[in-house]
């Protein structure tokens, strides 16, 4: 496929459990297509970041303030990728203020690119619900916990296999459960099984998937 030409418009919204290579995916797709990318978990957890660092205190002034504050950059801080950080998170996303917040930030951010992968938990079903392509991305408990128990290590951080089942385990089933925007798969999403998968094959499936979908709308580019 030839570089997507300037008329091109194609949202593809990547959701799924936790650690479940959504993010991964994402990333891979956005890089290969050249299209923006924004992962709202990173939202989520800048919040919880913030919270944390203000003694767990918070109220809707502070998280709109903090929201403010947001910018890409800021989103690539490594602390936000702490056990502490991925528990709180998942607890305040539960407060609709919270959610409310971000959600403006997402539409901001999706409205002004034409290209985008948004990755996330309700991105297909809340955030862009009129998205050209939705993916829904599930992979084994025990998979998943090697993955993050890998990414913990390597930021020198001790804890086992079995804590970090456990915890992905409650997030998710917190996720699960939410009674607003729960993680859910919406009817048109494609699922993506990532258990068995290498990067590499995970780059093939979603590339061929992307290029089908591209295909569908605008014909042979
Ligand atoms: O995807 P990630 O693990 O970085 O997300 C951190 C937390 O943020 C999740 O456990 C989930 O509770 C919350 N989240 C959410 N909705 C999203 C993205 C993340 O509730 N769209």
């Amino acid at each position: 496929m030839k570089k997507l030409n300037k008329e091109v418009k194609f949202k593809i919204a990547t959701d799924g459990s936790s650690a479940s290579g959504k993010t991964t995916g994402g990333k891979l797709i956005s890089k290969k297509f050249n299209m923006k990318f924004l992962s709202s978990g990173s939202l989520y957890r800048f919040c919880a970041l913030k919270i944390l660092e203000n003694n767990n205190a918070y109220n809707i002034k502070f998280v709109n303030k903090v929201v403010k504050s947001i910018t890409l950059q800021k989103l690539q801080n490594k602390k936000l990728y702490s056990p502490e950080v991925a528990r709180l998170s998942s607890i305040i996303a539960k407060k609709k203020f919270v959610r409310n917040a971000l959600k403006s930030f997402q539409i901001n951010f999706i409205k002004k690119s034409k290209l985008v992968v948004v990755e996330g938990r309700d991105i297909g079903s809340v955030i862009m619900p009129d998205a050209d392509l939705k993916f829904f991305f599930i992979c084994s408990i025990r998979e998943k916990a090697k993955r993050r128990l890998k990414e913990y290590k390597n930021q020198n951080n001790k804890i086992t296999l079995k804590q970090v089942e456990k915890s992905l385990i409650q997030r998710d089933k917190d996720d699960i459960k939410r009674k607003i925007s729960p993680l859910i798969m919406t009817k048109n999403a494609v699922l993506v099984d990532t258990t068995k998968l290498s990067i590499k094959q995970l780059e093939i499936k979603l590339t061929n998937l992307v290029k089908k979908a591209i295909k569908k709308k605008y014909g042979n580019l």
